[in-house]
C-alpha cells in the first residue's frame, strides 16, 4: 500500500468523500461545495498545483508583450511566469526563474530587449529561452567551461496555447490538448470572426472574495432582479439559456440593447453579423476565462486568485476594427463599458457577503435550484474533480 502523503490526508479532511457525493446527485437534489473549500488558505495553496496547473489556465494577452524585444512577467496561482516576443515574432511563455539557482528573472515588464541577463551571476538569456552566456562559468575570464553544455539549461517552457490575443497555459503539460479543452466554448463562438478584434481599454477590480465565488455568480442569472436593476431590464433573468458542456460553462440569451448603447454613431458589428442579431453570449472556459460577445462588441473577464479571500480580476474590451479607437464610436464604446462596469461593481457587495457566509461553520454546502443554477453546481463538479 503506497503511504499518503500528508498534504493528501489535509485535502480528504478539506473535501470529504460524502461532500463530493452530496455534489454527484441532480442539480435540484444535490448538496454544494462546503464553506472550507472557499476559505481555507490551504485549500487555496492545493488549488495551485491540483486545480490551475492541470488545466488550461487563462494566464495573459499577446498585446502585453506588443512586439520583438518585449517581455512581461506575471504570477499565476503561485507561479511565477514569463512571456517574451521573440525575434520572429512569435509569443513564448517561460518559468520566469533562472535555470542557474532560481532566482526570479524579470520583475516587471519591459521593451526593446534582446537579452534577460540574471541579476545573480549573470547567466543571460535570449528572448526564446536560450542560454547565452555564462560569466566565469569556466574559471576567471572564462565563460566556457568544458562538457557544460548550454543548450541543455535554457529557460524552462510552460505549455501555452493562444487564440487570437488570449494566451492559455497549462503548467504541468499534462493536460489534453487545448483545441479539444476548448471545443465546446468555441463552437458557441463559431459565428463570430474575431479576427480584427482590437483591445480598447483595461479595468482592474479587487474583490473581497474567494476566485471561485466570484465565478459562481457570473454563472446564474437568479441574483439579476435582487442586485442589477439596470441588467434585469435589459436581459430579463428568465430568458437565459444555461451552458454546462465539459470546460464550457455560461449563458446565452437573446437582448434587447439599451437605447443608450448605440448613440449617433453605432459601433461596427462583427463581420457576418446582421442588424436582426441581438444575442449576448456570456460564456465561461474554466477554470478562470470569461467572455462575453455581444453584436458589436467583446469583454474577457479573468480571476487571477490571491489567496482564499481575495481575487484580482481584469477586464479587457475588444471591439471590431476602428470600433476600438475611431473618436467618432467614443460615446458607443463608453456606453458599453460603463453598463459593464456598474453590473460589475454592482455584484463585489453580493459576492463579499457570500464569502463573508462561507466562513461560518453551518455553511456545508449551497442548495441549487435545477432551472436556473446548473451553471454553479457544473463549476463545484468541475472543482471537485480537479481537486479529489
Ligand atoms: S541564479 Fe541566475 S545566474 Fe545564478
Ligand atoms: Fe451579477
Amino acid at each position: 500500500m503506497v503511504a499518503q502523503t500528508s498534504w493528501e490526508s489535509e485535502l480528504q479532511a478539506m473535501l470529504r468523500t460524502e461532500d463530493i457525493e452530496g455534489l454527484r446527485r441532480p442539480t435540484g437534489e444535490a448538496r454544494g461545495l462546503p464553506g472550507r473549500v472557499y476559505t481555507c488558505e490551504d485549500f487555496a495553496r492545493q488549488e495551485h498545483a491540483r486545480l490551475f496547473a492541470r488545466t488550461w489556465t487563462f494566464a495573459g494577452y499577446a498585446h502585453e508583450v506588443p512586439e520583438t524585444g518585449s517581455v512581461m512577467p506575471r504570477t499565476l496561482a503561485g507561479v511565477p511566469l514569463l512571456f517574451t516576443r521573440t525575434r520572429s515574432g512569435e509569443v513564448r511563455c517561460f518559468h520566469n526563474i533562472c535555470t542557474h539557482r532560481g532566482s526570479l528573472l524579470v520583475d516587471e515588464a519591459a521593451g526593446g530587449l534582446a537579452t534577460l541577463r540574471c541579476r545573480y551571476h549573470g547567466w543571460t538569456f535570449d528572448l526564446d529561452g536560450e542560454l547565452r552566456l555564462t560569466p566565469h562559468w569556466g574559471g576567471h575570464n572564462q565563460a566556457q567551461a568544458e562538457g557544460f553544455d548550454k543548450s541543455c539549461h535554457g529557460l524552462k517552457p510552460v505549455r501555452m496555447a493562444r487564440w487570437l490575443d488570449w494566451i492559455f497555459v497549462n503548467v504541468d503539460g499534462e493536460a489534453e490538448p487545448f483545441d479539444d479543452y476548448a471545443a465546446p466554448f468555441m463552437a458557441h463562438l463559431s459565428e463570430y470572426d474575431l479576427d480584427d478584434a482590437t483591445w480598447a481599454l483595461t479595468l482592474h477590480y479587487d474583490i473581497a472574495g474567494n476566485w471561485k465565488l466570484v465565478a459562481e455568480n457570473y454563472l446564474e442569472t437568479l441574483h439579476l432582479n435582487f442586485v442589477h436593476t439596470l441588467l434585469a431590464e435589459a436581459a430579463p433573468f428568465e430568458e437565459h439559456e444555461v451552458i454546462t458542456e465539459g470546460a464550457c460553462l455560461g449563458t446565452i440569451i437573446d437582448v434587447g440593447l439599451p437605447a443608450t448603447w448605440t448613440g449617433d454613431a453605432a459601433l461596427p458589428r462583427w463581420p457576418g453579423i446582421d442588424g436582426a442579431n441581438r444575442t449576448a453570449k456570456n460564456l465561461a472556459l474554466f477554470p478562470n476565462f470569461k467572455f462575453v460577445v455581444g453584436p458589436d462588441h467583446a469583454c474577457t473577464m479573468v480571476e487571477f486568485p490571491d489567496g482564499a479571500g481575495h481575487s484580482h480580476q481584469r477586464w479587457d474590451f475588444y471591439f471590431h476594427g476602428d470600433g476600438a479607437t475611431a473618436t467618432a464610436y467614443d460615446d458607443a464604446r463608453k456606453a458599453i463599458i460603463d453598463f459593464f462596469d456598474t453590473t460589475n461593481v454592482e455584484d463585489f457587495n453580493a459576492v463579499e457577503a457570500v464569502h463573508r457566509g462561507h466562513m461560518s461553520p453551518a455553511m456545508q454546502g449551497a442548495r441549487f435550484n435545477g432551472i436556473w443554477e446548473g451553471g454553479v453546481h457544473h463549476f463545484q463538479k468541475l472543482v471537485a474533480h480537479y481537486m479529489s
